[in-house]
């Protein structure tokens, strides 16, 4: 079994990366919603505590998902690559990655921003990234709700092409799953 991607096909790390990452983006997703309705009590600490564990996680994830694109970069798309689908389809991957980046990060700011400690699995006291102040805490709510929601548009277009491919049988999806077209 391949771990690296070569010129037609995806390795087992960008796989693997690709889908242990949607699960748990749209996990958090979920969750975040969730937690945007509730009133913050010790009761449900475990969940924030949960969602800012696993969005640094993710965080970690997608740099690490960014250098190994370097050292093992991906296959060409199938089809034409100067077809207006194929450019907004690597539009939309590049989105993807910037959202996934600036999303954590503005929760990171916000929860620093509240002045409460921000912990990783309840093991580590995750360093603050911004100052104790309730207009940092506010904007970095409004940028972290505002680009969630944006990246929920995205990913809903994203899976919408992934299926159409796969019902047209171009085998882009299949190569994303098994490696292979
Ligand atoms: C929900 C969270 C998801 C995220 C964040 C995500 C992100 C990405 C990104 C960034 C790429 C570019 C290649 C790479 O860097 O690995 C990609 C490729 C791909 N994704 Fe997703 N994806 C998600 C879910 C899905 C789902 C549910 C499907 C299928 C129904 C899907 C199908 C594909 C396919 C087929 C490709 C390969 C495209 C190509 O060969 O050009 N993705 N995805
Ligand atoms: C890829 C990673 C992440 C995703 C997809 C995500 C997703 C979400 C979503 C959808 C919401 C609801 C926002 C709204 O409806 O206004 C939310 C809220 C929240 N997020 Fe994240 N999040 C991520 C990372 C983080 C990180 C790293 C932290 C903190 C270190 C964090 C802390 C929070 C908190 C505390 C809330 C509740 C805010 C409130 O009650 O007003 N999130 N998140």
């Amino acid at each position: 079994m391949a771990w690296r991607n070569t010129s037609d096909s995806f390795g087992l790390v960008t796989r693997l990366l690709h889908w242990l990452m949607a699960l748990a983006i749209l996990i958090m997703l979920a969750l975040g919603t969730r937690l945007q309705g509730l009133q913050p009590g010790l009761a449900n600490l475990w969940l924030y505590g949960l969602h800012k564990s696993i969005g640094l996680s993710l965080l970690m994830l997608v740099l690490i998902r960014l250098v190994w694109h370097r050292i093992s970069p991906p296959p060409a798309p199938i089809g034409d690559p100067s077809a207006l689908s194929q450019r907004l389809a690597r539009a939309g991957h590049i989105a993807i990655y910037l959202l996934l980046i600036a999303i954590p990060l503005s929760g990171w700011v916000a929860s620093s921003a509240s002045g409460i400690d921000t912990m990783f699995f309840d093991t580590w006291v995750v360093p603050p990234i911004a100052p104790v102040s309730e207009a940092w805490e506010n904007a970095g709510w409004a940028v972290h709700g505002a680009l969630t929601k944006l990246l929920m548009a995205v990913l809903l277009i994203h899976v919408g092409a992934a299926l159409k491919r796969q019902m047209e049988g171009d085998g882009t999806l299949s190569r994303m799953w098994s490696g292979r077209a």
